[in-house]
């Protein structure tokens, strides 16, 4: 069982970490490799350089797996031109560990899960940045998808929600809020396709989604849209951050979510954080982004649709909306640790009035995943990340939580043991500088 106040790690047969490390990521590995032993697919969209290249990808990506699966020391990455600055932050973590414990390397399942799993990811996107022909290949890329493009059906209802509501005139204050709080839970609720709790398989979601959500109300935990509201409207020239999580699915919530805030004036500017390399299964980066849009303009056209993406594309050209990706977001940092490793991110979130986080991984990163008492205040959790209003927008995954009311915990863990791995519940957590 985790300790109380102590980060999670797989140490804790208990703590999610420890299947995650047992069954879930090697699972997520043999896709890859049964992805890379298409051999003759790999050739066809990469050439020569990259079919020659497969056997040693293949063999170092299987070590990786056995390093895990025998839980063996997590070692320092040799410095050279790529990555630099991210390498040296990761070999800065392990010497950390490392002089903590007696001079022993961190090992898989004995450290801290945050660092580690950022860790696997960092390796095995540089066992590709390595090679010479595949130095930019995507292992999740098609599995990111096929899980937009199963989800055609939720994508269209919903984009014909947006373009409905655009079209009315004369909206009152409290059609305002609605729509506001209709495409917020989108946003939120979003976050439950998740690619790598599936095992890095596809998932698809229904139109009946957002059709069902106000059902879901009473899994929201900790809601406080009125008080993200009042906040937007108190304010002008609001300038909005959103940290995003999944590409597929969640990234089309998203960006209706962010059409919304922009047409109806709340929002002046938004700034999308992505990723700059593959990420916890299906997080965005730059690539996914760009190829939202030309799926929705091919794959997934419609009349509406094209309206849509034309006033996004808008949007992007006069940097209504900006699209980013830090290093910082890539790094095994919690955020209690933005403001001395990155201290011009930090200052860029300060200048402008919310933060938005989207999804669990942004979640465990903001109260450092930490098995927090769960009725521990949400600002405390934050150990004093604040550099202006934060909102944690979160389907629970993973076994950390803040700020739950007395009783609910204690409640859910004996009716449903599994609560906290599924997705079935969230948060929308706010804090007000
Ligand atoms: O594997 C760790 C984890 O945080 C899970 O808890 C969750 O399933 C997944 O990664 C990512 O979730 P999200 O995309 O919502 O950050
Ligand atoms: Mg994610």
């Amino acid at each position: 069982v985790p300790e109380i106040n102590k980060p999670l790690s797989a140490k804790y047969i208990k703590s999610f970490a420890y299947p995650t490390f047992k069954e879930r990521i090697p699972a997520i590995i043999q896709g890859i490799v049964d992805q890379l032993k298409n051999k003759e697919d790999i050739k066809n969209k990469f050439g020569q350089g990259a079919y020659d290249e497969l056997d040693s990808i293949i063999n170092q990506i299987l070590d990786l797996k056995k390093s895990l699966q025998s839980d063996k020391p997590l070692t320092e990455f040799t410095a050279n031109n790529v990555y630099t600055y991210e390498t040296n932050a990761y070999n800065k973590m392990i010497q950390h560990y490392t002089n903590e414990n007696k001079n022993n390397p961190p090992t898989w399942f004995q450290t801290d899960w945050l660092f580690a799993e950022c860790y696997l990811y960092f390796k095995l996107h540089r066992i590709f940045c390595f090679s010479n022909a595949m130095k930019k290949y995507d292992p999740f890329l098609q599995v990111k998808i096929d899980t937009l493009l199963a989800s055609q059906d939720a994508i269209f209802a919903l984009n014909t929600l947006l373009i409905e509501m655009k079209n009315k005139i004369n909206i009152n204050e409290s059609e305002k809020k609605k729509m506001f709080t209709f495409f917020l839970k989108c946003s939120l609720w979003g976050n439950k396709a998740d690619l790598s709790l599936s095992g890095g398989k596809a998932v698809s979601t229904n139109k009946e989604t957002f059709n069902e959500m106000n059902n879901l109300d009473t899994c929201i935990l900790v809601s406080n849209i009125d008080d993200v509201y009042e906040l937007l409207c108190k304010n002008e020239d609001n300038v909005v951050d959103i940290v995003l999580d999944n590409a597929g699915y969640e990234l089309f919530n998203d960006l209706c979510f962010a059409d919304f805030l922009i047409w109806s004036g709340l929002v002046k500017k938004i700034i999308f954080h992505g990723k700059l390399i593959p990420w916890f299964v299906s997080d965005v980066t730059t690539n996914d982004f760009n190829l939202t849009f030309i799926y929705l303009k091919t794959e997934l056209k419609s009349e509406n649709m094209m309206t849509s993406v034309n006033t996004w594309t808008k949007y992007l050209h006069e940097e209504k909306w900006i699209m980013r990706c830090e290093s910082f977001w890539i790094l095994p940092y919690d955020y209690s640790k933005m403001q001395t490793e990155s201290p011009q991110l930090y200052k860029s979130l300060s200048e402008n009035i919310l933060v938005i986080f989207k999804g669990d991984l942004n979640y465990r990163k903001l109260v450092g995943d930490i098995n927090w008492e769960p009725t521990t205040n949400f600002g405390v959790a934050l150990r004093g990340f604040h550099p202006t209003n934060i909102l944690a927008l979160r389907t629970v995954k993973a076994d950390t939580i803040s700020g739950l009311k007395k009783g609910i915990f204690e409640e859910l863990n004996s009716n449903e043991p599994d609560w906290m791995i599924t997705g079935k519940y969230a948060l929308v957590q706010l804090l007000k500088k």
